[in-house]
């Protein structure tokens, strides 16, 4: 099948997406006045232009238009509670009725940092951010601090934050660290790579399962080689769980048996409200000690009260961690359908990821890093979004699929049913399995 054909398929879907949704394309251009391409977030747009989302509730959304979608992407997995809680509200309102801003330490930050702590147990002492973003450059900095060195090892394709991106070099918006890129899942080079290295290197920053490259999982080896080689050489073992701290019940490190330096989280531990932290060793975060300690670590926000309750209800209440390996096994199953599907089918598609988290990828074969996607066409992914928007059902342009408590068993049946329409109605543009 030509290149036309996918072409003119995705102007067909683009048409009918822009005769479909006037409210959301006149909220476009209204916005668009006052904040470049109407955005503030980058992840959101595609083109023609994105949907506006006007209301939630339990796993289900309603665009601006007044179409209803069932959620599997709950706001790129922040969104674990689904969208009205009572739990999360009640909290939150208690919070709130006691008082905003209060300037000083109060009283429901200490209990969240407790029930994380006891969570996570390589997390001995923890401080809170407001992102992901920032627990992952604080990391950086106490390992900087710590180990008086200037490198960091990250992996191609690995996501940290707005701030720390990289392909297979930082993006152009990364900080100016001294970053040294090396492949993911390549236990071989990172070996030869930390030993050519090794006393210049303060911390190996690494996502247990890489999520904004595609829900690629570590390979156990590759990651007990970097444990191992940080050891040997004295640098920080800095695990990423902001995504895959859901995976398991304690996170996914701790079920994969490494004990991590320090760990960084964010997304749903906040419940749902803006949230970081990172934390680890003792010895480590006595660095922010303010009555012993060198670094000072400031922001307004960090244990904002509507966070500190929120958090503290959704992970006592809700995601505990009977639930997140209940979620994690119907993900499993979800995801063990999809790929059983396009086995069947014969088609070039394949649901990679762990868990409550999986992604898309048209290609066969095994997928280690995110090299292996390079040859993907994104016109496929593009036909599948809007495809699956238009069986009501919303999903992340990328591929990226999220299970959210709330979300039924009659949603998953019927994702799994629309990836089967889906390879009917362009089983054609899709190349078969070899
Ligand atoms: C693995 C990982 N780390 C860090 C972040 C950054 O978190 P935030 O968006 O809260 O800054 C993300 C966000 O998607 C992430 O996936």
């Amino acid at each position: 099948m030509t290149d036309t054909a996918i072409d003119q398929a995705l102007a067909k879907a683009h048409q009918h997406f822009t005769g479909s949704n006037p409210a959301s394309l006149r909220q476009f251009e209204e916005q668009a006045r006052y904040m470049p391409g109407a955005n503030s977030r980058s992840v959101l747009f595609y083109a023609p232009f994105p949907l506006t989302i006007a209301k939630g509730e339990g796993s289900a959304l309603w665009d601006a238009d007044g179409h209803r979608y069932a959620d599997f992407i709950a706001e790129y997995t922040a969104g674990v509670y689904g969208h009205s809680a009572p739990e999360i509200r009640d909290a939150v309102f208690e919070a709130m009725n006691a008082g905003i801003n209060l300037t000083g330490h109060n009283l429901l930050e200490g209990r969240l940092a407790r029930t994380i702590c006891e969570r996570f147990p390589q997390i001995e002492q923890l401080r809170f951010t407001n992102s992901g973003t920032e627990a992952n450059l604080m990391a950086l900095t106490a390992a900087l601090h710590f180990t008086g060195r200037r490198k960091i090892v990250v992996f191609s394709g690995g996501y940290h934050g707005g701030v720390l991106g990289f392909g297979t070099k930082p993006s152009p918006t990364t900080v100016p660290f001294d970053f040294l890129v090396l492949p993911y899942n390549d236990a071989r080079a990172a070996r030869a790579q930390i030993d050519a290295h090794g006393p210049e290197i303060a911390a190996i920053l690494v996502e247990p399962m890489q999520g904004a490259s595609g829900c690629i999982p570590g390979r156990l080896d590759f990651l007990q080689t970097l444990r191992d080689g940080a050891a040997r050489v004295g640098a920080l073992l800095v695990f990423d769980e902001v995504m895959t701290s859901r995976l398991a019940p304690h996170g996914l490190a701790n079920k994969l048996g490494i004990r991590s330096d320090l760990t960084t989280l964010g997304k749903y531990i906040g419940g749902g409200m803006s949230f970081g932290a990172f934390g680890g060793r003792r010895d480590v975060m006595a660095l922010f000690d303010p009555r012993t300690g060198p670094l000072a670590h400031s922001g307004t926000f960090n244990n904002n009260v509507m966070t500190m309750a929120a958090g503290y209800a959704g992970l006592t209440k809700l995601f505990t961690p009977e639930a997140a390996g209940a979620l994690a096994e119907r993900g499993d199953a979800m995801r063990a359908r999809l790929n059983a599907l396009c086995e069947k089918e014969g088609v070039a598609l394949q649901f990679t990821g762990l868990g409550s988290l999986m992604n898309a990828h048209f290609v066969a074969g095994e997928v280690l890093r995110s090299e292996d996607l390079a040859a993907v066409d994104g016109r496929l992914r593009q036909l599948l979004f809007f495809h699956l928007l238009g069986q009501g059902i919303y999903a992340s342009p990328r591929g990226f699929v999220v299970l959210s408590l709330p979300v039924s068993d009659a949603d998953i049946d019927r994702f799994v049913a629309t990836i089967g329409s889906f390879i009917d109605e362009y089983r054609p543009l899709l190349a078969a399995v070899g």
